[in-house]
Formats: C-alpha cells, structure tokens, sequence
C-alpha cells in the first residue's frame, strides 16, 4: 500500500505564524479527489475492514448525492492505479461545514495524510461558501482530537451520539475562518 510519492516536508513552508494549519494548502505530493461509487470495495478493504459494503456504499452514495445539491462533499486519497486509501467528507449545515467520517488506511498513518485531506476538505467548503468548521470526536480517541487541536480547531461542546457503538460523549471542535484569508 503506497502513495504515489512520499509527502514531502516543506510543502507547508509558507506557514505564516498563528495562520491555522487547518487553513492551508494541502501537499500538492499527496492526491485527492471525489469518491466515486466504485471506491467502495477498496474503501471497505483499505481503510473500514470491520464495516459492511452496504454501510459503505451507503455513505458514499448519499454524500455523492449532497454534492450534486451542492450541500457537502466526499475525497478521497489515492495511491498508486488510483486505488483510495483514506476517505473524509463535509456537509453543509447552515451554522457550519461539518467533516466527519475521517480515515486512514492503518499503515498509512501518522504521514500527514489525515492532515492533507482535512486541508482539502477545508479548501472545498469554503470555496462552497462555508466560513465555519466542525468536526466530532470520541472521548477515547484523544489523538484524533490532538491531530484536530494542532490543526487549529477548537473544543467547543460535547454531545451523546450513537456513531456504531451505542450512545457515547462525542466532543465537537470548532474552527471560524472568517477574517482569514
Ligand atoms: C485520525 C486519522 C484520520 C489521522 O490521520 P493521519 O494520516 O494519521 O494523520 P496525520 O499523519 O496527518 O497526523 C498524525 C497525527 O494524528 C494523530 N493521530 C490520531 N490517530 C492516530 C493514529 N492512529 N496513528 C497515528 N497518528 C494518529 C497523532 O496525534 C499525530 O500527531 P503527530 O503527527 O504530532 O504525531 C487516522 O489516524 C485514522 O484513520 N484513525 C482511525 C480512524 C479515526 O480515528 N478517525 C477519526 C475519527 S474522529
């Protein structure tokens, strides 16, 4: 399982201090673009395993269908033959763009892929109008909230969900972008 070139540090040089990092341009060495239908199988085998093609291919689908209305959008990284090895999206809801369904294909972690896509996510939405960003996290994944916390996000509430493993705290970060460029 292989990108189609390392990421390369320095990509994100024109870092500006206390610009998000959220709020800038992916690496142009990773590549990213919209999920297709046919990504569902290799979804299912590079980055959700333990969820059913149906699951899958139902969240591709309806995130496919907001995007033709306009109210969201689902990427995808692709490796090598354009086979997708990491998935995130965004919806549009009137208070803010909300990403959610992140992942990484396991060996590919800690790369800055997970970084590069929320980049991009970001990019998008605001292209389509978004000023504002959430995005939720499990009390015990703490390191996904510190990826979110390094990217700029905020906490900002707590709310109890069910996202497949019953009701449980899902805390909510925030990052505004309104006078930033
Ligand atoms: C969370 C996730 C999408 C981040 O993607 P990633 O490509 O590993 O992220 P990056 O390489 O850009 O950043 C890595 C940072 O993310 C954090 N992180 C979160 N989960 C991690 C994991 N399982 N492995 C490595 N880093 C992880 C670390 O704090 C790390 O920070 P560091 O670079 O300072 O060490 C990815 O780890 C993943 O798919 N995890 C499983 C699914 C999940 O938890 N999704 C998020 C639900 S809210």
């Amino acid at each position: 399982m292989r990108l189609l070139s390392r990421p390369t540090v320095g990509d994100n040089d024109t870092v500006i201090t206390k610009y998000p990092l959220a709020l800038q341009t992916p690496p142009t060495s990773i590549h990213i673009r919209s999920v297709r239908a046919t990504d569902t199988d290799r979804l299912r085998a590079n980055c959700w395993p333990n969820r059913t093609f149906l699951t899958i291919y139902n969240l591709v689908t309806r995130t496919i269908r907001n995007a033709a209305d306009g109210r969201g959008m689902g990427l995808v990284v692709v490796g090598e033959d354009d086979v997708p090895l990491a998935y995130g999206q965004y919806t549009l809801w009137p208070t803010c763009a909300e990403i959610s369904d992140l992942v990484v294909a396991e060996p590919l972690r800690g790369q800055g892929v997970g970084t590069a896509l929320i980049q991009m996510l970001i990019k998008r939405a605001r292209a389509n109008g978004a000023a504002a960003f959430e995005i939720g996290v499990a009390m015990d994944n703490p390191r996904a909230a510190a990826l979110y916390r390094r990217l700029g996000f905020e906490d900002s509430h707590t709310v109890m969900m069910d996202l497949e493993r019953g009701k449980e705290k899902i805390l909510f970060l925030r990052l505004e972008t309104s006078g930033k460029k």
